[in-house]
């Protein structure tokens, strides 16, 4: 909706070039730069720091007061009243679903939990140490052989169906990434547990014998899965967006997504946050590796720390950290050194100037590899769980893309290569 206008006025240019002024129900207004063009002119915003890429009824991010909504229910409420299946439904149909919605969704997706029996071969292809990543990317972009009977993404029922199908498709790949890394037989998914109990006993169940999940573990699981779900239109979930635009098949777009997901910069930031803990090693050493953080001539990033949005705590972290207690008290690991680590970096990280002024504050990835590593689960696997939680995020922007006339993303450039020149000779 427009009901103010921008005026841009040009040096050099007589005319006054006037922009629609657009607003939504939350969030900053933006300015309609379409008109632009046909006055030959670009936007420039590299990294789209002060770019909305599209208009999204999804997920609301206030970054300065540290505010997350999934169709206005704010997160730190979903991750204590809700779970994940029933927050999978508020995405991608925008309201919270009644008793018997919940039900006919989890049946359903329960109904979707195995993976054709040609596709465990495809694992074969890979070497036993292969990053889990590496396969995720590769399996979840062949499933798109094996679904001809639903990829008309102009067919809503299609893009629900693909919908069910990776939602319920992706503890099952994940969890036999596990264990194809470990040569252990993969676990059939079973229709008796939860999502989150079925995805611990895919990974960790064995045909040798019973395999109950941990109640405490199986909720923390949950809620790590509520926490990951969505984040507006973050790097992979805009990528999605734009491998969706081109008319490409789901399984494909989600594949992208994945992808860059896996950069350290982003979902890959779980993992790295681990191998930070361990590098650092002990709490002595903390002054030297935030020097290095501060040091612009060091590539060294405190991983977990950081947001493009959020310039306050980012609330999925403030969560996580409690989710975080419960675990390692229910294990036993109160005093788990990483842990103690981990605290004494935030610490002293939020009281360093550094960080305080340009609004550094720990974000989703700082405490969930340290809960999946008490877990059991392999640092290699943290941003494997990241893209099964965030699947339900990219499935629905996927979604909401094609229900709406839409056309191919195509951003420009400011071009500074050599100008025209003829071929020597
Ligand atoms: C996720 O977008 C999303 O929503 C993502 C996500 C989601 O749910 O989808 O929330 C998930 O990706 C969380 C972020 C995980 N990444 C990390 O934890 C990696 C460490 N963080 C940084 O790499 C960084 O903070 C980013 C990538 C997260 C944000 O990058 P920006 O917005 O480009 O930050 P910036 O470079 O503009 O930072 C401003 C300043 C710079 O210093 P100056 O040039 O002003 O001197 O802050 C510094 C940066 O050097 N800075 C850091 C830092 N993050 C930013 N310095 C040290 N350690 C850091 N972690």
């Amino acid at each position: 909706m427009a009901d103010k206008k921008a005026y841009l006025k040009i040096d050099g240019v007589e005319e006054t070039i006037e922009l629609p002024v657009l607003h939504g129900t939350e969030g900053p207004d933006v300015v309609d730069v379409r008109a632009l063009t046909a006055q030959g002119l670009f936007t420039y915003d590299p990294g789209f720091v002060s770019t909305a890429a599209c208009d999204s009824a999804i997920t609301f991010i206030d970054g300065g007061k540290g505010i997350l909504l999934h169709g206005g229910y704010p997160i730190e409420q979903l991750a204590e009243k809700s779970d994940y299946m029933e927050v999978c439904y508020l995405l991608l149909n925008g309201e919270l679903p009644n008793a018997e919605q919940k039900q006919e969704f989890v049946n359903t997706v329960k109904n979707h939990t195995m993976v054709h029996e040609q596709l465990s071969h495809f694992y074969n292809g890979f070497r036993r140490d292969a990053h889990p990543m590496a396969i995720l990317c590769g399996v979840v972009g062949a499933l798109s052989a094996f679904y001809h009977d639903s990829l008309d993404i102009d067919d809503a029922h299609h893009r629900e169906v693909c919908a069910y199908r990776l939602v319920a498709k992706m503890p099952t790949l994940a969890a036999m990434c596990y264990k194809y890394s470990n040569g252990q037989p993969f676990m059939y998914p079973r229709n008796d547990l939860s999502y989150a109990e079925n995805f611990l006993y895919m990974m960790f169940g064995t045909p040798c014998e019973e395999y109950v999940p941990n109640p405490v573990l199986t909720k923390a699981m949950d809620r790590i899965f509520v926490l990951h779900a969505d984040h507006e239109q973050n790097a992979s979930t805009s990528t999605v967006r734009l491998a969706g635009s081109s008319g490409a098949n789901p399984f494909a777009c989600i594949a992208s997504g994945i992808a860059a997901l896996w950069g350290p910069a982003h979902g890959g930031a779980n993992e790295a946050v681990l191998t930070m803990l361990e590098e650092i090693g002990d709490a002595d050493n903390i002054p030297e590796f935030i020097e290095k953080a501060k040091d612009p001539n060091d590539p060294f990033r405190l991983m977990g720390f950081g947001h493009r949005v959020y310039r306050n705590f980012d609330p999925r972290a403030k969560v996580m950290k409690v989710s975080c207690d419960e675990v390692l008290k229910e294990l036993g690991l109160e005093n788990d050194p990483l842990l103690k680590i981990a605290k004494q970096l935030e610490q002293i990280a939020l009281e360093d100037e550094y960080f305080v002024s340009r609004k550094l504050y720990p974000n989703v990835d700082f405490y969930s590899g340290i809960i999946l590593k008490a877990m059991g689960i392999p640092t290699s696997m943290f941003t494997v769980i990241f893209a099964l939680s965030r699947t339900i995020g990219w499935i629905s922007h996927w979604n909401e893309f094609h229900s709406s006339p839409n056309r191919i993303g195509r951003p420009r450039q400011l071009y500074t290569g050599p100008t025209k020149r003829d071929y020597p000779g």
